[in-house]
């Protein structure tokens, strides 16, 4: 399962990116707001870091308005993932970006019908939001299964990019369900590191070492 981060932190994103556990960017209005900072010069310094896909997504919501704005994101760097919303327009322009060979991320799924029509409008990546729906009671892990099983039923090439990822155990989950990347906030990715009886072995390895005057360099 591919990386992405869920961010437009660049520092975030550096320490991430030096471990080695950097396979894409996501950002959205929300994060770009949150940076505080210009959202074509922010993007285009995370561009440059990532190898792999940015998305960078319209605030429009019209068709031809999306695709203005949409045009202009992806002159930022040939690594840019279009991101517009699931609406009819943001499929038709879905279906535009594509067949111009752009890498298009269709997002706020909510449903496998949903996912389904991204699919058929030749989305590189749909991205369901887990957390927010198991904000509301409903399982979104499920979702993620069922649009797994839509997809390899039919073939569809569209990657399940699991958004709206809030805890370690989800990336795992996610990663069971065959999920082709999960994005997450750094903390969360920086957290699946972390077991109390790494900690607790570590402590009496390092005391172990300590009495016994072990030096290695
Ligand atoms: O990638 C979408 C993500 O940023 C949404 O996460 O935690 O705001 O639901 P959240």
């Amino acid at each position: 399962m591919k990386f992405f981060v869920d961010t437009a932190d660049v520092d975030a994103i550096r320490e991430l990116n030096d471990l080695g556990l950097v396979d894409g960017v996501t950002t959205n209005p929300s994060l770009i707001a949150k940076s505080g900072r210009d959202i074509l010069e922010v993007t285009k310094e995370i561009c440059d870091m990532v190898d792999g896909p940015v998305s960078a997504e319209v605030v429009a919501t019209e068709y031809e308005a999306m695709i203005e704005e949409g045009r202009k994101l992806a002159e930022i760097a040939p690594n840019i993932a279009i991101k517009v919303p699931l609406t009819l327009d943001g499929l038709r322009a879905c279906k535009t970006f594509t067949s111009e060979g752009q890498m298009v991320n269709v997002t706020l799924c909510f449903s496998a019908n949903q996912a389904l029509l991204a699919a058929k409008a030749g989305a590189t990546f749909i991205s369901p939001f887990v957390g927010r729906l198991d904000d509301l009671n409903i399982d979104g892990l499920e979702l993620i299964a069922d649009i797994r099983q839509i997809y390899d039923n039919y073939g569809y090439e569209t990657q399940i990019l699991a958004a709206s990822i809030r805890s370690a155990n989800h990336m795992s989950d996610c990663a069971k369900i065959g999920a082709d990347v999960a994005t997450a906030p750094p903390a969360v990715i920086k957290g699946m590191a972390n077991h109390v009886l790494t900690d607790k072995g570590l402590a009496a390895f390092l005391s172990d070492a300590e009495k016994a005057g072990i030096k290695i360099v």
